[in-house]
């Protein structure tokens, strides 16, 4: 076997995905410890504060070395390496997240176990779900009280529509938490309240049959679970890994994130049983993580440490091939061989130089703006990924500038913000207007500030009459033509020069879609 198919296989990259508070912050540290990069915890806290007010995000944007490495965590783990890619906390950053998704070939959904299955939680099961992603479940929280197991298992299924099968079985919960049993190897492993930020090694009787067992958690509560277990095994699906990896089963285990309990037995179920990269689709062929040449796709941009010079990192997920520094590369939307020098990689302790990656593998390229979301790099073979949406967006505003001689800057400004993925940026076709779209309205201040900030223009943002927009797409270049001029007035170019319409109510949307049949209106954009 080729060197390069021996990392992609030994390669896991996944997501974790939950509604906020859930415990995806501290879930993220404590795997971390496991791959031995203590130091990161404090990090990763430091990024959970992001979500909470728009000033704090301005605040630690400022320090946007620690959102670049946390960003992306590395951490070899029994033979693995683990690539645990951050997706954004606040609702506001939905899009980021949906595209952090399609760089991965699995997820992680973490659940409390008090609230159950909850609104965010349902959203990015959609969105895994478009792309069949594996997922497997933690359900959080254990040390306190919630709903009971058997009726979480209950509403995952009915509520998210995937088979569930427990693969750990709590032991009590709250106050009378004693453990976990592991249904597949029939271990049971002790709860013993944690501490922070160390690892810990749970007592284990190698089944529940163990006489020591019975004396450590009692004649009754050993009864009680016998029972549940019986119950569990008559109700529940056995564990199928082809269900599994067809993301119509989800292993399910329990545990309490922040005592490190039933974390461990996760990660190494994970690493033995998640995906290692999966081929990948572009437009002319499928492109196979064993091939030796180059290929992967730019799934983030943002912006690098320091503001003033508009450095940013296109984070790249290698497909195939073989990453080494200072190696050039074809960026095929421009034609030209890139040299990618001082690459990053993303090890959990440290951000550090790039010397290889393999399939699965995230690579952070400086670059000032020259390179887009979607975009792909290969070592010439002319490739473009599908599934990099640009969604719709839901919010549009109209910039207005204090001074009117910063247009120039303004517009750039705008252009290159939205080239980072989280805001889009429309210019009418009969208008001088620059409206700016967005999925969440923090998004608004983010971009005044920024602009402030990092281009010296100060604008603020005003409401316009747009409900919605569309690309819009025709392949009857006439009838496309006829179309233009009937519907100038709602027309606008978006920032890579796609027609967009951009409709001030939905009737009228479902108006100009009767009136025009030939023509295709699209809620989402595929990066060219
Ligand atoms: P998020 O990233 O999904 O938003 O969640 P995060 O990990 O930040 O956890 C949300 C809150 O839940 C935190 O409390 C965290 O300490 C707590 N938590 C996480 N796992 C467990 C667990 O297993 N049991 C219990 N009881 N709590 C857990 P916080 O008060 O918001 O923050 P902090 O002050 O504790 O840091």
């Amino acid at each position: 076997m080729s060197d390069v198919s021996l990392q992609a296989l030994r390669r896991r990259t996944f997501a974790i995905v939950s509604h906020p508070d859930a415990g995806k912050t501290t879930l993220t540290e404590k795997l971390l410890l496991f791959g031995g990069a203590i130091q990161m915890a404090g990090s990763v806290k430091g990024r959970k504060a992001a979500r909470h007010a728009t000033s704090d995000w301005m605040a630690l944007e400022k320090e946007r070395g620690i959102s670049v490495t946390s960003s992306v965590m590395q951490f070899p783990y029994e033979g693995r390496i683990v690539n645990l890619l951050d997706t954004p906390g606040h609702a506001d950053f939905g899009e980021d997240t949906y595209r952090v998704l399609t760089a991965v070939d699995s997820a992680l959904m973490v659940i409390d176990v008090a609230k159950g299955v909850e609104e965010r939680t349902i959203k990015l099961m959609e969105v895994c779900r478009l792309r069949d992603t594996p997922i497997m479940t933690f359900i959080n929280k254990l040390d306190r009280e919630g709903k009971s197991p058997i009726d979480l298992l209950d509403e995952v299924e009915s509520v998210l529509k995937i088979q569930c099968a427990p693969i750990t079985w709590p032991i009590g919960m709250g106050q009378r938490l004693k453990g976990v049993v592991h249904l597949l190897t029939g271990e049971v492993h002790l709860y013993e309240q944690g501490r922070n930020f160390t690892r810990q090694d749970s007592t284990i009787f190698p089944s529940v049959d163990d006489p020591a067992l019975a004396e450590r958690i009692g004649a009754a509560m050993l009864q009680e679970l016998r029972d549940e277990l019986e119950l569990v095994e008559g109700a529940s699906n056995p564990f199928d890994k082809d269900a599994y990896l067809r993301g119509e089963q989800t292993p399910v285990f329990f545990g309490s994130a922040v005592n490190n309990f039933g974390v461990q037995l996760l990660l190494d179920f994970f690493v033995e049983h998640a995906p290692s990269p999966k081929p990948r689709a572009t437009t002319s062929r499928e492109v196979q993580p064993t091939e030796n040449k180059l290929s992967g796709f730019v799934f983030k941009i943002q912006a690098n440490m320091d503001p003033q010079h508009r450095d940013r990192v296109a984070f790249m997920r290698v497909c195939s091939g073989e990453f080494k520094a200072g190696m050039k590369a074809f960026h095929p939307r421009t034609g030209k061989e890139v040299k990618l020098a001082n690459a990053l990689t993303f090890m959990a302790s440290d951000r550090e130089i790039a010397e290889s990656a393999y399939p699965g593998d995230v690579i952070g390229i400086h670059n000032h703006g020259t390179i887009s979301i979607g975009d792909s790099f290969t070592e010439g073979e002319v490739l473009g990924f599908t599934g990099i949406p640009n969604f719709a967006p839901e919010l549009f505003r109209r910039a207005r500038l204090r001074d009117p001689l910063k247009l120039k800057q303004l517009q750039k400004g705008l252009a290159q913000l939205s080239e980072e993925g989280a805001t889009q940026f429309f210019k009418p076709l009969m208008s001088n207007d620059l409206i700016l779209g967005a999925v969440g309205v923090l998004q608004f201040d983010v971009v005044a500030y920024r602009l402030k900030d990092e281009y010296g223009v100060e604008a603020s943002f005003e409401q316009v009459s747009v409900a919605t927009a569309r690309w819009v797409y025709c392949d009857n270049a006439k009838k496309l033509e006829e179309f233009r001029d009937k519907n100038a007035q709602n027309l606008a170019v978006d920032a890579a020069g796609q027609l967009v319409y951009l409709a001030p109510t939905r009737v009228n949307l479902q108006l100009a879609q009767e009136r025009a049949p030939e023509v295709q209106f699209r809620a989402t954009r595929e990066h060219a």
